[in-house]
């Protein structure tokens, strides 16, 4: 379903990724694990369509189609989903507005492109508001928290919530979350692995980009794979975070030079 060959892309002339091989089928889980600086974050990046990035070589297919060409929102509606920072505090927007622009829009399109001549349903803000509730249910989340202003004084555990929240809704076909190597504290921790439990299914690849074992000991990813320097260098099932955890990082890249 989702097929990443021989991917290379640079940032200001500096190549990252450097030869990316990675397939993920409907209703996998996979693991992508790595030291700091390896290019995992530059990867999740390149997939979402990120203008800073340019891919020099190699092919994403999605569904047989090659999506390197098109714009990051028509990725989106294809059903790719990167959970989006949003670093700024956005005053006076609630957190149910604000998914609700998001979400809509993106559903919206999705519901045009499938009605293709057709006539799209459009959902309406009280179909959004039911779609919400019954999300949060399923999330185990307050009501409350749709009402909470955007980022205003979140928690590292609340951001996650609201990033949860947003792939709950959007229902992706494949799904990116990037836990960034510093901060997951035990209530993040909680969110993410509870959050990618509830909404794992049948229909939906998942790649879980993470540093740490800690949060594969919450989350049964069905693959784990290594990257270093830009490439997917080892590839295995949910044993290979264990022998990371045990040998770390620098004994298995020696490991892998030895055999390069
Ligand atoms: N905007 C940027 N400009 C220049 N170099 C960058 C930029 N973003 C990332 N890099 C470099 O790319 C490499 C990979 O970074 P990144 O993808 O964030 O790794 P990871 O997520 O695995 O820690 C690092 O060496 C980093 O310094
Ligand atoms: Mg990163």
């Amino acid at each position: 379903m989702f097929e990443i060959t021989n991917l290379h892309a640079s940032i200001e002339d500096t190549e990252i990724l450097k030869g990316v091989d990675l397939t993920i089928h409907k209703g996998e889980i996979h693991a992508l694990m790595g030291p700091n600086g390896s290019g995992k974050s530059t990867l999740a990046n390149v997939i979402a369509g990120h203008p800073a990035y340019e891919v020099t070589e190699g092919t994403i297919l999605f569904n047989g189609e090659d999506i390197l060409e098109m714009e990051p929102d028509e990725r989106a509606q294809l059903g790719i989903f990167l959970a989006f920072q949003y670093p700024t505090v956005i005053p006076g927007v609630s957190m149910a507005n604000f998914l609700r622009m998001a979400v809509t829009n993106v559903r919206n399109a999705r519901a045009e492109r499938e009605a293709g001549d057709g006539e799209a349903k459009k959902m309406t803000p009280r179909e959004f508001r039911k779609l919400m509730r019954e999300k949060m249910q399923v999330l185990h989340m307050d009501e409350s928290f749709a009402t909470r202003y955007l980022n205003e004084g979140f928690s590292g555990g609340e951001k996650k919530r609201a990033e949860i929240l947003q792939m709950a809704l959007l229902e992706p076909t494949m799904a990116i979350l990037d836990e960034t190597d510093s901060g997951l504290d035990i209530d993040a921790l909680r969110v993410v692995s509870e959050g990618v439990n509830a909404l794992a299914n049948d229909e939906m690849g998942v790649l879980l980009i993470t540093h740490y074992q800690r949060l594969l000991n919450h989350i049964k990813p069905h693959f784990v794979h290594i990257m270093m320097d830009g490439r997917v260098v080892q590839s295995g099932g949910p044993e290979l975070a264990h022998e990371l955890e045990a040998k770390g990082y620098e004994k298995l890249r020696a490991e892998v030079a030895a055999t390069a």
